[in-house]
């Protein structure tokens, strides 16, 4: 009997596209995106099936150990993608354009953008924000480069919102999202990603719009989920929102390997003749 993982309808494919993922969303196939930053756990992803891998800033925090995503530079995203897209066989790569790599202008964003599809081969990129952002997207897909949006929490902004806490929960921000999500899709984003907003909010946006959107801490209303891989996968313990489930325990798992592996050295357990030349 095989033990292949057999996906449903268009998550069944060779090779994941934007195209794919406006498939996975009108056959209400839930798509699968987790956030990656190098050439081994992309690997172990892509293996396991995941649809689309986010080399997100989030590498600022979880890679660099920052506060913000802020520091992030566009030379630094270029290497962690490089490192991702060796390893993908079949995930759809996209690519976070870092804070201060595109709001500058529109031209400053295709320069930015262009670096990261020449130098890493990733398959798209994604910025934050709605209207401010919409002349900036509309020149990058014109010039063929897919686009994800993101609305709602958007870190990049996070000293002008002061908190990490839920977004557009009042009506004035809940419209102003409604809009910006119709004016993004207009553009020409193929996703847009809705982080941390109202489940009723997120529903609501998803079903009014035509393509597909990413949640996170949006509920389940949303055409797919992302996680920070290494909330996931429980290699950050400090970091305990109520969105993120946690899919592994691997700080306790890498702690005991470790403790183990210095005990086996300390009683010269390690290496045994075998391990030896
Ligand atoms: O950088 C990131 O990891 C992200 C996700 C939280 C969506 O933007």
């Amino acid at each position: 009997m095989s033990t292949e993982t057999v996906r449903p309808d268009a998550a069944n494919v060779a090779r994941v596209t934007t195209q794919t993922l406006q498939e996975m969303r009108a056959s209400d196939v839930p798509i699968a995106m987790l956030t990656a930053y190098d050439y081994t756990s992309a690997r172990l992803f892509d293996q396991a099936g995941i649809d689309v891998l986010l080399v997100g800033d989030s590498a600022s925090n979880v890679m660099a150990g920052n506060e913000t995503t802020l520091p992030m530079t566009l030379d630094q995203m270029v290497y962690h993608a490089q490192c991702v897209v060796r390893a993908i066989e079949r995930a759809l790569v996209i690519v976070d354009l870092p804070f201060g790599s595109y709001q500058g202008s529109s031209k400053e964003a295709l320069q930015s953008a262009i670096r990261v599809m020449k130098e890493t081969g990733a398959h798209g990129v994604k910025l934050e924000g709605g209207a401010p952002v919409v002349d900036t997207v509309e020149r990058l897909v014109s010039a063929g480069i897919p686009v994800m949006g993101h609305l709602g929490l958007t870190p990049q902004s996070i000293y002008n919102f002061g908190t990490y806490k839920v977004r557009a929960r009042a009506e004035a921000e809940a419209e102003q999202l409604r809009k910006d999500a119709q004016a993004l899709q207009a553009a020409g984003c193929f996703a847009l990603v809705l982080e941390k907003i109202p489940a009723t909010l997120a529903e609501e946006v998803t079903a009014a719009l035509s393509i597909p959107t990413i949640g996170i801490g949006a509920g389940v209303g949303c055409s797919g989920q992302v996680l920070v891989s290494h909330d996931a996968l429980g290699l950050t313990t400090d970091f305990n929102p109520r969105f993120v489930r946690r899919y592994a325990r691997l700080d306790e798992r890498i702690t005991e390997a470790v403790g183990a592996y210095i005990d086996d050295v300390r009683t010269r357990a390690f290496p045994s003749s075998d391990e030896s030349y």
